[in-house]
């Protein structure tokens, strides 16, 4: 299913990868911009133009009463896999691969059980796809909407055609948020982070959900460039949301994990926080 430029949704999370390679020099860091494959540029394009402030509330009051779907972990999981390898006959397995590796390096890292979780689960908002969302409402670098854009986040330029810079407002450093004011007060571009957030946010402790919230919000985790709306408390919660990072960039390894092996080590680890059926 491809409802957009990318040849499938990895493309993004490949293009994240590359960019922030341990490798990359730091004068390497704005070329990304021009070299990037075109699919790339056209994805971006699409995100920075219609994630709108007023878009991303009409899909806050279309998606968070979860009246969407009922379903447990291991069936999104089973229809994102579905949905993905439909679209990229290549991947084989891929969905499942990356939630097992990143789960398995925050488990061999010895960190505690709900973060071996988060690891697991923590793209599962993808199913926003299952809903007919496009992939510029489902992927995507993520960044505050209804204040201005900073030039950290990746192809700035691309925000010249959003119909937010015609609203003076929305153009100002804190645009319709208070200094300090803590990102839950903030309205977030949409996509799999926020979605997930509301459908585990009864479940979880608060680490795993800014995990979940965060984990695309590179222009912060990374480039550091919206301190002037994170409250302390967010500051400090952003800590884990940093080390959470590189299992999620970094984790591929060379043996494949077997599903089969490891089900019930994660079957275990599923119902200890988790209902058996979620509302979406
Ligand atoms: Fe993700
Ligand atoms: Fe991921």
């Amino acid at each position: 299913m491809r409802t957009g430029p990318l040849e499938s949704l990895e493309q993004w999370d490949d293009f994240v990868k590359d960019r922030y390679r341990t490798d990359r020099k730091e004068e390497e860091f704005r070329v990304f911009d021009e070299s990037s494959p075109q699919v790339v540029k056209d994805f971006y394009r699409q995100n920075h133009a219609l994630q709108t402030r007023e878009f991303v509330q009409r899909k806050k009051r279309e998606y968070t009463p979860l009246n969407k779907a009922r379903m447990g972990v291991w069936e999104a999981m089973d229809k994102l896999q579905a949905l993905v390898d439909d679209s990229d006959p290549d991947t084989d397995l891929s969905q499942m691969e990356h939630n097992l590796q990143t789960a398995e390096a925050v488990r061999q890292a010895g960190y505690p059980r709900w973060m071996i979780l988060t690891g697991f689960i923590h793209d599962l908002g993808k199913v926003l796809c299952l809903f007919g969302e496009p992939q510029w409402a489902v992927v995507g670098d993520t960044f505050p909407t209804g204040c201005a854009w900073s030039d950290k986040i990746v192809f700035p330029a691309y925000f010249y055609d959003n119909a937010d810079s015609g609203i003076a407002e929305y153009q100002t450093l804190y645009g319709a948020y208070a200094p300090q004011c803590g990102l839950d007060h903030v309205d977030m571009s949409w996509g799999h982070d926020e979605y997930l957030y509301w459908v585990v946010r009864d479940y979880l402790p608060e680490e795993a959900l800014y995990i979940i919230r965060y984990h695309s919000f590179y222009a912060q985790h990374r480039e550091r460039a919206y301190g002037h709306l994170m409250s302390a408390h967010d500051e400090r919660m952003f800590d884990w949301v940093r080390r959470f990072n590189p299992f999620d960039l970094y984790s591929k390894s060379h043996e494949r994990p077997q599903l089969a092996t490891l089900k019930p080590f994660y079957e275990d680890l599923v119902s200890e926080f988790l209902p058996a059926q979620l509302r979406w």
